[in-house]
């Protein structure tokens, strides 16, 4: 069964067993204060961890600033990078292949579980949805502070650092998150980047920052160990582009010339599978578009079972497949799939709530 999702894979340096890859998840389960990686993460990652197996690790902010808030893992200080730690330990005990998202969550971020700090954007101008306070309730997206032109150059270079503290805390790679709506993603799309600097106006100028970051990073640590996420037609946060292919057809083919290790594309119809169950109808494949203009290994994600995984791979639309929501719930996925066993259901109100429950208790085949 599943033969082509159990093909070896090359993925820049790394030999992958398989094609089935972890995408990457928020749960909100870091350490607070510090929001610092723990124990309870590495026995998560561990268990999810395989032989061989791809995990790409939460979206893991660069820098205070580009933080949600205290409950997502960070990789800017020496005790996140101790506590990261653990966590690559218990991947790679089993075998596994350890990449870290790095992040800068931009205009969707509330000031409330920012210690007063207001969210930063390429421009002022909210997103038009709602978010959490820091009280629990539900609140618009504040307009956020531009990033003033001397200050994009140094998120630049905290993700250069970021890359670097990844690899200290034994990470084999990174991914850039240029996805969902967040800072790279907001540069880079009209709706949000109203600039007038070298970073605003024109497809080559929007797309500026978000290549500058990848290759900072990929001057860091290597390309060949950085991989990005990109969510062309996707409409997560309050994102979208009225005509992505142009725009994107220009990113992926800059992209193409760096030597990146993978290009992970977001499925449309999964966009904002995060926040709410959806399956958008009439929107395109993006790794069926994206597939002939990107010459390096390229991972899908979004609503995949086993059966439509292993059709995409066979088909040649995608080299391997990312699962989100049934990682989350089924530790052994691979080894679920490559047995034909059925999936264990997710429990989406514990996504992100706090402690083992919904994260570490679901259990393995038996
Ligand atoms: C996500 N997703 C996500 N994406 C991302 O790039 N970085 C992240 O940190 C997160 N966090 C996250 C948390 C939770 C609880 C969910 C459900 C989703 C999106 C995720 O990686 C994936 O693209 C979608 O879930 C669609 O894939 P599935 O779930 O249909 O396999």
């Amino acid at each position: 069964m599943s033969l082509s999702l159990f093909r070896p894979l090359k993925v820049g340096p790394w030999s992958l067993a398989h094609r089935v890859v972890m995408a990457p998840l928020t749960r909100m389960r870091a350490t607070v204060p510090g929001s610092m990686p723990n124990a309870l993460n590495a026995v998560y990652y561990g268990q999810r961890a395989s032989q061989g197996g791809l995990i790409i690790c939460e979206a893991s902010p660069v820098s205070q600033q580009a933080s949600m808030g205290p409950r997502i893992p960070g990789i800017h200080s020496a005790e996140q990078i101790a506590g990261w730690k653990l966590i690559t330990d218990a991947i790679h005990a089993k075998g596994g292949i350890a990449v870290l998202q790095l992040w800068h969550i931009g205009r969707i971020a509330h000031s409330s579980n920012r210690a007063g700090a207001l969210p930063v954007a390429p421009s002022a101008i909210a997103a038009n949805a709602s978010t959490l306070s820091a009280a629990g309730e539900t609140v618009p997206f504040e307009t956020p502070r531009a990033l003033e032109t001397a200050e994009v150059g140094a998120v630049v270079a905290d993700f250069g650092q970021a890359a670097r503290n990844a690899i200290a805390a034994g990470f084999d790679g990174v991914e850039v998150h240029g996805a969902n709506g967040y800072l790279l993603e907001a540069f880079l799309q009209s709706r949000s980047n109203t600039r007038t600097d070298h970073s605003g106006g024109g497809i080559e100028n929007r797309a500026r920052f978000m290549l500058d970051v990848t290759r900072a990073v990929a001057a860091a640590i290597g390309a060949e160990r950085t991989g990005i996420r990109l969510s062309p037609y996707g409409r997560a946060n309050d994102s979208g582009e009225t005509e992505p292919m142009p725009l994107y057809s220009y990113v992926v083919g800059e992209l193409n010339t760096l030597g990146l290790a993978y290009l992970h594309l977001i499925e449309p119809r999964a966009s904002g599978a995060g926040q709410r169950e959806v399956d958008h109808q009439d929107v395109p494949s993006a790794a069926v578009l994206f597939r002939p203009l990107w010459q390096g290994a390229l991972i899908a994600a979004g609503n995949f079972k086993a059966d439509t995984a292993e059709a995409m791979v066979t088909a040649g639309h995608a080299d391997a497949i990312a699962f989100g929501r049934y990682f989350i719930s089924n530790p052994d996925l691979p080894a679920r799939i490559h047995a034909n066993a059925p999936f264990t259901p997710y429990n989406r109100a514990t996504f992100y709530s706090s402690g083992p429950n919904g994260y570490s208790d679901y259990a393995a085949m038996s």
